[in-house]
Protein backbone atom coordinates (compact mmCIF):
# COMPACT_ATOMS: atom_id res chain seq x y z
CA UNK A 1 0.00 0.00 0.00
CA UNK A 2 1.27 3.77 -1.00
CA UNK A 3 1.46 5.11 2.15
CA UNK A 4 0.60 8.35 0.81
CA UNK A 5 -2.82 6.86 -0.92
CA UNK A 6 -4.06 5.07 1.76
CA UNK A 7 -7.60 5.58 0.51
CA UNK A 8 -6.18 4.11 -2.94
CA UNK A 9 -8.53 1.57 -4.69
CA UNK A 10 -11.32 2.69 -2.48
CA UNK A 11 -14.62 4.23 -3.75
CA UNK A 12 -16.61 6.91 -1.82
CA UNK A 13 -19.73 8.41 -2.45
CA UNK A 14 -20.10 12.00 -0.83
CA UNK A 15 -23.35 13.72 -1.17
CA UNK A 16 -23.56 17.50 -1.52
CA UNK A 17 -19.62 17.30 -2.88
CA UNK A 18 -20.05 20.85 -4.72
CA UNK A 19 -19.45 23.51 -1.48
CA UNK A 20 -18.63 23.36 1.60
CA UNK A 21 -17.71 20.49 3.86
CA UNK A 22 -18.91 18.18 1.08
CA UNK A 23 -16.18 19.65 -0.86
CA UNK A 24 -13.50 19.67 1.29
CA UNK A 25 -14.06 16.27 2.30
CA UNK A 26 -14.09 15.20 -0.98
CA UNK A 27 -10.59 17.04 -1.98
CA UNK A 28 -8.90 15.51 1.09
CA UNK A 29 -10.50 11.57 -0.10
CA UNK A 30 -9.00 12.52 -3.42
CA UNK A 31 -5.84 13.62 -2.28
CA UNK A 32 -5.79 10.17 -0.28
CA UNK A 33 -5.74 7.99 -3.14
CA UNK A 34 -9.70 7.60 -3.22
CA UNK A 35 -12.23 8.10 -6.61
CA UNK A 36 -14.72 10.15 -4.96
CA UNK A 37 -18.29 10.73 -6.24
CA UNK A 38 -19.96 14.28 -5.33
CA UNK A 39 -23.27 15.30 -5.97
CA UNK A 40 -25.06 18.70 -6.10
CA UNK A 41 -28.37 19.87 -7.93
CA UNK A 42 -26.71 21.39 -10.49
CA UNK A 43 -25.25 19.84 -13.69
CA UNK A 44 -22.78 22.65 -14.26
CA UNK A 45 -22.11 23.11 -11.00
CA UNK A 46 -21.18 19.51 -9.84
CA UNK A 47 -18.98 19.17 -13.24
CA UNK A 48 -17.27 22.22 -12.30
CA UNK A 49 -16.76 21.15 -9.01
CA UNK A 50 -15.41 17.47 -10.01
CA UNK A 51 -12.94 19.23 -12.51
CA UNK A 52 -11.92 21.28 -9.76
CA UNK A 53 -11.37 18.53 -7.24
CA UNK A 54 -9.07 16.10 -10.06
CA UNK A 55 -6.68 19.41 -11.08
CA UNK A 56 -6.46 19.54 -7.43
CA UNK A 57 -5.92 16.03 -6.34
CA UNK A 58 -5.70 13.97 -9.22
CA UNK A 59 -7.33 10.52 -9.76
CA UNK A 60 -11.09 9.79 -10.07
CA UNK A 61 -13.82 12.13 -9.92
CA UNK A 62 -17.62 11.87 -10.70
CA UNK A 63 -20.31 14.02 -10.70
CA UNK A 64 -24.23 13.36 -9.93
CA UNK A 65 -27.02 15.19 -9.97
CA UNK A 66 -29.84 14.62 -7.61
CA UNK A 67 -32.11 17.03 -5.67
CA UNK A 68 -31.88 14.86 -2.56
CA UNK A 69 -35.38 16.50 -0.99
CA UNK A 70 -37.07 14.61 -3.20
CA UNK A 71 -37.58 10.39 -2.75
CA UNK A 72 -37.78 10.19 -6.24
CA UNK A 73 -34.49 11.31 -6.80
CA UNK A 74 -32.96 9.56 -4.03
CA UNK A 75 -33.70 5.81 -5.03
CA UNK A 76 -32.37 7.19 -9.07
CA UNK A 77 -29.60 8.44 -7.67
CA UNK A 78 -29.15 5.20 -5.44
CA UNK A 79 -29.77 2.89 -8.59
CA UNK A 80 -27.36 5.39 -10.86
CA UNK A 81 -24.37 5.20 -8.39
CA UNK A 82 -24.65 1.41 -8.04
CA UNK A 83 -24.44 1.18 -12.08
CA UNK A 84 -21.68 3.42 -12.64
CA UNK A 85 -19.39 3.32 -9.75
CA UNK A 86 -17.05 0.07 -9.26
CA UNK A 87 -18.23 -0.43 -5.94
CA UNK A 88 -19.57 2.20 -3.09
CA UNK A 89 -16.97 1.73 -0.29
CA UNK A 90 -18.29 4.67 1.95
CA UNK A 91 -21.14 6.89 1.95
CA UNK A 92 -20.72 10.69 3.72
CA UNK A 93 -24.18 11.28 3.99
CA UNK A 94 -23.28 15.33 3.79
CA UNK A 95 -26.68 16.72 2.74
CA UNK A 96 -28.92 17.82 5.22
CA UNK A 97 -29.65 20.71 7.43
CA UNK A 98 -30.12 21.80 10.95
CA UNK A 99 -33.94 21.19 12.67
CA UNK A 100 -34.77 22.65 15.64
CA UNK A 101 -36.82 19.99 17.90
CA UNK A 102 -38.97 22.99 18.81
CA UNK A 103 -40.48 23.69 15.10
CA UNK A 104 -43.55 23.40 14.27
CA UNK A 105 -42.93 20.65 11.82
CA UNK A 106 -41.01 18.22 13.73
CA UNK A 107 -42.66 14.92 13.90
CA UNK A 108 -43.96 13.97 17.38
CA UNK A 109 -44.42 10.10 16.49
CA UNK A 110 -41.46 8.97 14.41
CA UNK A 111 -42.16 7.10 11.43
CA UNK A 112 -40.32 7.48 7.62
CA UNK A 113 -43.04 8.81 6.15
CA UNK A 114 -43.18 12.01 8.60
CA UNK A 115 -39.37 12.69 9.25
CA UNK A 116 -38.36 15.90 8.23
CA UNK A 117 -37.14 15.99 4.78
CA UNK A 118 -33.08 16.26 5.80
CA UNK A 119 -33.38 13.23 7.25
CA UNK A 120 -35.10 11.07 5.31
CA UNK A 121 -32.92 12.23 2.43
CA UNK A 122 -29.58 10.40 4.42
CA UNK A 123 -31.14 7.77 5.56
CA UNK A 124 -33.24 6.41 2.72
CA UNK A 125 -29.75 7.05 0.34
CA UNK A 126 -28.52 4.66 2.93
CA UNK A 127 -31.19 2.35 3.01
CA UNK A 128 -31.13 2.27 -0.77
CA UNK A 129 -27.56 1.55 -1.40
CA UNK A 130 -26.88 -0.88 1.31
CA UNK A 131 -30.14 -2.89 0.23
CA UNK A 132 -28.79 -2.81 -3.73
CA UNK A 133 -25.64 -4.00 -2.92
N1 LIG B 1 -21.26 24.55 8.15
C1 LIG B 1 -21.54 24.30 9.44
O1 LIG B 1 -21.10 25.02 10.36
C2 LIG B 1 -22.37 23.09 9.81
C3 LIG B 1 -22.60 22.81 11.17
C4 LIG B 1 -23.36 21.69 11.52
C5 LIG B 1 -23.86 20.85 10.53
N2 LIG B 1 -23.63 21.16 9.24
C6 LIG B 1 -24.20 20.27 8.25
O2 LIG B 1 -23.18 19.84 7.33
C7 LIG B 1 -23.73 19.68 6.04
C8 LIG B 1 -22.98 20.51 5.02
O3 LIG B 1 -22.97 21.87 5.44
P1 LIG B 1 -22.19 22.98 4.60
O4 LIG B 1 -22.05 24.16 5.49
O5 LIG B 1 -20.95 22.39 4.02
O6 LIG B 1 -23.26 23.32 3.45
P2 LIG B 1 -23.07 24.12 2.07
O7 LIG B 1 -21.74 24.80 1.99
O8 LIG B 1 -24.31 24.94 1.90
O9 LIG B 1 -23.08 22.95 0.98
C9 LIG B 1 -24.23 22.19 0.83
C10 LIG B 1 -23.98 21.10 -0.19
O10 LIG B 1 -25.13 20.30 -0.26
C11 LIG B 1 -25.70 20.36 -1.57
N3 LIG B 1 -27.14 20.38 -1.41
C12 LIG B 1 -27.88 21.26 -0.70
N4 LIG B 1 -29.18 20.93 -0.78
C13 LIG B 1 -29.26 19.83 -1.56
C14 LIG B 1 -30.34 19.02 -2.00
N5 LIG B 1 -31.61 19.28 -1.69
N6 LIG B 1 -30.05 17.96 -2.80
C15 LIG B 1 -28.78 17.69 -3.15
N7 LIG B 1 -27.71 18.40 -2.75
C16 LIG B 1 -27.97 19.48 -1.96
C17 LIG B 1 -25.13 21.60 -2.21
O11 LIG B 1 -25.04 21.37 -3.61
P3 LIG B 1 -25.69 22.30 -4.74
O12 LIG B 1 -26.03 23.63 -4.09
O13 LIG B 1 -24.62 22.40 -5.79
O14 LIG B 1 -26.89 21.54 -5.19
C18 LIG B 1 -23.74 21.66 -1.60
O15 LIG B 1 -22.84 20.80 -2.28
C19 LIG B 1 -25.21 20.05 6.16
O16 LIG B 1 -25.93 18.86 6.37
C20 LIG B 1 -25.25 20.94 7.37
O17 LIG B 1 -26.51 20.92 8.00
C21 LIG B 1 -22.91 22.25 8.85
Amino acid sequence: MNPEKPMSGRTVLITGGTAGIGRATALGLARLGAHVAITGRDRGRAEDAAREIRAAAGGRVTAFVADLSSQGEVHRLAGEALLTLPRIDVLVNNVGGYWRTTSPNWPTSCSPTNWPGDIRTGSSLRMHCTRAS
